[in-house]
């Protein structure tokens, strides 16, 4: 039978009686609204910790990681479709805690909830890329995945290579911080036409959705391009401007070339190099990468 675990309190119990009797507990983080991506993170997480193991899935709309001009109250919810989902996947835990329970005050600011004060702040890995687009979002990420950590005491957390510098900045904070617990990164799941899934994909009106794949697009070519000889990243990026010009609908926000694991950018780019970009289609901000 799968558990839903509403309050903190529960579910540091739940942990604590685990990790008493060394039940293996693994842990996949999310803002709900589930797709199959979210769900390859459940089965690896699964595969990890075996049978015998606990594979908690968190739902939390974390109020933290997102700006004072974003719109956190649009982001999609069905949590009715999110449990069952879970439920034909196994999971055994669906922690769904509430805004004043995992912020005390919440004052209904996203970005400055009253009564809570403390944050994790990784200052090497989130300047760059979304966190330049996104001031204060890494602050909000670390932060929750922290609390996360500390209530549900995993084993293995499982992310998305989808948001590679997001699962960089997690690996950074574990190792900084000497959080016990092991992260695995799984591969970016794709709609059939190449689309990175993501929640935010359900925005797009079916124009925007068919230009969508223009991401994809840019990163084969790229792929393509480095594949015989090593290319100028300013040669690139001029490039892909007018690569773009044939999704009118897609606004470009930044591309970046860099090194897989400082996430320096590189000058020359060459296969193993790292891409990633994020582009505007209306409101809706899609992102995706790929090591070339
Ligand atoms: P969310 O966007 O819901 O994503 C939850 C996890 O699913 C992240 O690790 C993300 O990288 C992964 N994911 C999303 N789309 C994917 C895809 N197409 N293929 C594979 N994995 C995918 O990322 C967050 O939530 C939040 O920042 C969170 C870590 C939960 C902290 O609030």
């Amino acid at each position: 039978m799968m558990q839903i675990v509403t309050s903190v309190a529960a579910m540091q119990r739940l942990a604590r009686k685990w990790r008493l009797a060394r039940t293996k507990i693994s842990l996949v983080p999310t803002m709900g609204y589930l797709h199959d991506g979210h769900m390859t993170l459940v089965r690896k997480a699964r595969q990890r910790v075996g049978k015998a193991g606990r594979v908690v899935l968190s739902i939390y709309v974390n109020p933290t990681q997102f700006g004072p001009k974003e719109d956190l109250s649009k982001y999609p919810r069905d949590l009715k479709r999110d449990l069952a989902m879970c439920r034909a996947d196994g999971v055994d835990v669906v922690f769904v805690p509430e805004d004043g329970e995992m912020y005390p005050g919440f004052g209904g600011s996203p970005s400055a909830p009253t009564a809570f004060s403390t944050y994790v702040l990784e200052g090497n890995l989130s300047p760059t890329m979304e966190g330049s687009s996104r001031p204060t979002h890494f602050r909000g990420v670390t932060t929750v995945v922290a609390k996360l950590f500390n209530l549900v005491l995993p084993d293995v957390s499982v992310f998305g290579q989808k948001d590679f510098q997001q699962a960089a900045i997690i690996q950074r904070m574990v190792r900084d911080l000497n959080f016990p617990v092991e992260i695995i990164v799984a591969p970016t799941r794709r709609e059939n036409d190449g689309l990175a899934m993501s929640s935010r994909n359900k925005y797009l009106d079916p124009a925007q959705r068919a230009q969508a794949t223009i991401l994809f697009h840019a990163l084969q070519a790229v792929s393509a391009s480095v594949r015989r000889k090593t290319v100028s990243a300013a040669r690139l990026k001029a490039d892909l401007r007018e690569f773009f010009k044939v999704a009118p609908l897609a606004k470009l926000d930044y591309v970046e070339f860099f090194s897989p694991e400082t996430l320096e950018p590189v000058v020359k780019v060459r296969p193993g190099t790292q891409m990633a970009l994020a582009a505007f289609f209306g409101k809706t901000r899609l992102i995706d990468n790929a090591r070339l």
